[in-house]
């Protein structure tokens, strides 16, 4: 991870991405409030879509806060927008919190190794949309939440973390979505502090405590 380590007095600074109702972005700022995530901030937070109840929820808590219409606009353009609007604000990390886009190339390349998102299910088992539902459908039995790099691919970066969740018998899809959603909120400043810490670094796919090189992780670097 080459996020650079703050001076002792410089925060992490996030910049959260959402599209709707921002549960998770709420989880975060609670983590922050609660003191439960020393060193990390949140700079700004955007929206693509102007009713979004989270961009609401960030003025009534008196965050930075933007809204840039994605609707009819050049996915290329509103992304260059984005990006000019988080270096603005001096975020180190972005976080995707429900935000309902694909990035541009040009944009995922703008923050190397410093977008993350959450995302419902056991990756890669059921990316894309619904996927809790997907799972619920398929008939797993363990089902969950990943929070991971973003790349250029769909729900396909290295893995931060995962937390996973038991389908019960007499689940619905939504009695199963409301439980993952509970461990996401727990799941991603869990990963923020994962990644904040600058103790962690991507070796391959795999997200590792920098400094663990295991003969079984040498031998897999010469194999690749
Ligand atoms: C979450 O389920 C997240 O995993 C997915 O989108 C949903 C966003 O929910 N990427 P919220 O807006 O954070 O409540």
């Amino acid at each position: 991870m080459d996020i650079p380590r703050p001076s002792i007095s410089a925060a992490i600074r996030l910049g959260i991405l959402l599209s709707g109702r921002g549960s998770n972005f709420l989880a975060i700022a609670e983590s922050i409030r609660a003191g439960r995530l020393p060193g990390v901030e949140i700079a700004i937070v955007i929206s693509n879509v102007a009713d979004a109840p989270g961009i609401a929820a960030a003025a009534q808590l008196g965050l930075p806060h933007s809204v840039f219409e994605s609707r009819g606009r050049k996915r290329a353009e509103h992304d260059a927008d984005v990006a000019a609007c988080l270096k603005a604000h001096g975020v180190d990390l972005v976080c995707l919190a429900g935000y309902m886009r694909l990035l541009s190339p040009e944009f995922v390349a703008a923050f190397p190794n410093r977008i993350i998102n959450i995302h419902p299910s056991l990756l890669p088992a059921f990316p894309g949309l619904e996927a809790q539902e997907q799972a619920f459908v398929y008939g797993a039995k363990v089902a969950g939440c990943t929070v991971h790099f973003v790349d250029e691919e769909l729900d396909h970066g290295a893995i931060i973390l995962q937390r996973a969740v038991e389908v019960l018998d007499t689940d619905d899809a939504h009695s199963l979505a409301e439980r993952i959603l509970a461990e996401e909120h727990i799941a991603y400043s869990e990963a923020i502090a994962r990644v904040a810490s600058g103790e962690w670094e991507i070796r391959g796919r795999r997200y590792v405590k920098a400094g663990n090189k295991g003969t079984r992780e040498q031998g897999n670097e010469k194999s690749r």
